[in-house]
């Protein structure tokens, strides 16, 4: 038996092409592969949904990036952003590439050292570093930007302990331009702020500054905000330098280069819109050879994260219940929404269809599984009818989503990564109730089922 579909009025276009090179609407476009396999045979194997990575264009996007830095600048490394993705394959993937690990927490740091990075390797940034941990990674070789004053005290008495004194970073917030200015992370360096807490580093005489970080914000559309930046630290270091003969080892300029996503409000494809990383390494690696001093070549520390691992993922997700909106919008129900994609709060993802769908096309909207209001997907997709079990593939997805998602009112689905000889391995396996129950405890008197029983209604 067919399913009934709503007859649908198209506007039929004639004579020349218009000028976005398409007279007629278009079909969705079709992914039935990701990174060379079968979106089916995936759904067969590890079901539905699931996030898939392509370790292929994971490697290619870190190399593109670091060769735009490496090949205009002598010194560059790259802290891998665990914020952005920490699954443990994808870590591995990128130390091995010669990342750094960039952290910002206690868990962080736990994590990187089960992956065995050594001390040296680690960046410790954030605002909230655990004294016992920070003692740990200081004498771990680990190398931390201070945030804020209490941080201060806490390594001068953990140099105190050591009984030696400390090479530090700090991080400097400062006006590049772009807008909000983040300003709650580390020092100002505009208002003096930062200067004082230099001054304070030296009275401490604990604490030598070896190294500025600043990370001005994410998706940043503008290469000549890290030009602003950079020139900003570097003569930020230069005064310190004047003042008490300190020279900075490091310029650490944070991540923020946007990946190849669509924000929401954006009406150009990121092609359009998006400067090339050439552009951003441009900027930046003029900006330090314009500035710094003859034969000064501070280490450049880049914890780009989105850029890198954004295009990596996708995410296969099937339909699980059509209906139609009071009026009249095609609405879907998908087994993947805003508790998997967080991103979808400021993305328009690209959504392809896993084969193709004949029937008009009509702008339907794309809910999530949650019994919520706020899970949208995507409320102005234009789509053919859908049916249940049919394969949605949503990308790019890589970044953040792994990191952020919720484990609310779902389980968390089964991560793959499609390595580069075409294999398929399983990084992170799906939830089931036994990761809920072995964190929860029922108290005794509430254990029993006559306990319960007991309770009025
Ligand atoms: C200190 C720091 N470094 C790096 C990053 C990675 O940023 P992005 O993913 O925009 O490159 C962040 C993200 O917020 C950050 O806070």
């Amino acid at each position: 038996m067919q399913a009934y579909a709503k007859p649908v009025i198209h506007k039929l276009h004639s004579g020349t092409m218009n000028k976005f090179a398409g007279a007629a609407p278009r079909q969705r476009r079709v992914r039935s592969e990701i990174a060379g396999v079968p979106v089916e045979e995936l759904v067969q194997r590890f079901g539905s949904p699931l996030f898939v990575y392509s370790e292929r264009t994971l490697r290619r996007q870190f190399r593109t990036i670091r060769n735009a830095f490496a090949t205009r600048y002598p010194e560059v490394t790259f802290g891998w952003s665990y914020k952005t993705n920490y699954l443990k394959a994808i870590c591995a993937i990128l130390h091995q590439e010669g990342a750094m690990a960039e952290l910002v927490s206690k868990m962080e740091y736990d994590k990187a050292k089960v992956l065995g990075v050594p001390g040296q390797q680690i960046i410790w940034n954030g605002p909230h570093k655990p004294f016992d941990a920070l003692e740990a990674a200081v004498r771990d070789g680990v190398t931390i930007n201070i945030d804020h004053l209490d941080e201060v005290e806490d390594l001068e008495a953990i140099a105190t302990r050591l009984g030696r004194p400390l090479e530090v970073g700090m991080r400097l917030n400062l006006d590049s331009g772009i807008q909000p200015c983040w300003s709650r992370f580390g020092f100002n360096l505009e208002s003096g702020q930062a200067m004082d807490v230099v001054q304070r580093l030296v009275d401490g005489g604990k604490l030598r500054l070896v190294g500025l970080h600043c990370h001005i914000g994410t998706f940043i559309m503008d290469p000549q905000a890290y030009a602003q930046q950079v020139e900003k630290m570097v003569q930020f270091g230069y005064d310190v330098e004047a003042r008490w003969g300190w020279r900075m080892n490091y310029l650490d300029i944070g991540g923020g280069f946007p990946s190849r996503s669509r924000l929401k409000g954006v009406y150009h494809a990121a092609d359009v819109v998006l400067p090339s990383i050439d552009d951003y390494a441009d900027a930046i690696c003029d900006t330090l050879w314009r500035t710094l001093k003859p034969g000064h070549r501070p280490r450049l520390i880049i914890e780009s994260g989105r850029a890198v691992i954004d295009e990596a993922g996708s995410l296969i997700t099937s339909i699980c219940g059509t209906k139609r909106l009071p009026n009249g919008t095609p609405a879907y129900v998908m087994d993947a929404g805003v508790n998997l994609l967080f991103t979808a709060f400021w993305y328009r993802f690209d959504i392809a269809m896993a084969r193709a769908i004949p029937g008009p096309c009509e702008i339907s909207v794309l809910y999530g599984p949650l019994c919520m209001n706020i899970d949208v997907v995507d409320e102005g997709i234009s789509l053919p009818p859908l049916s249940r079990g049919d394969r949605l593939v949503v990308s790019t997805v890589g970044a953040y989503n792994n990191t952020q998602w919720l484990q609310f009112i779902e389980y968390r689905p089964n991560v793959v990564l499609v390595t580069e000889a075409g294999e398929v391995e399983l990084i992170r396996s799906a939830e089931d109730l036994s990761d809920l129950d072995r964190r929860e405890h029922l108290p005794s008197h509430l254990a029993t089922r006559s306990g319960m029983e007991s309770q009025p209604c």
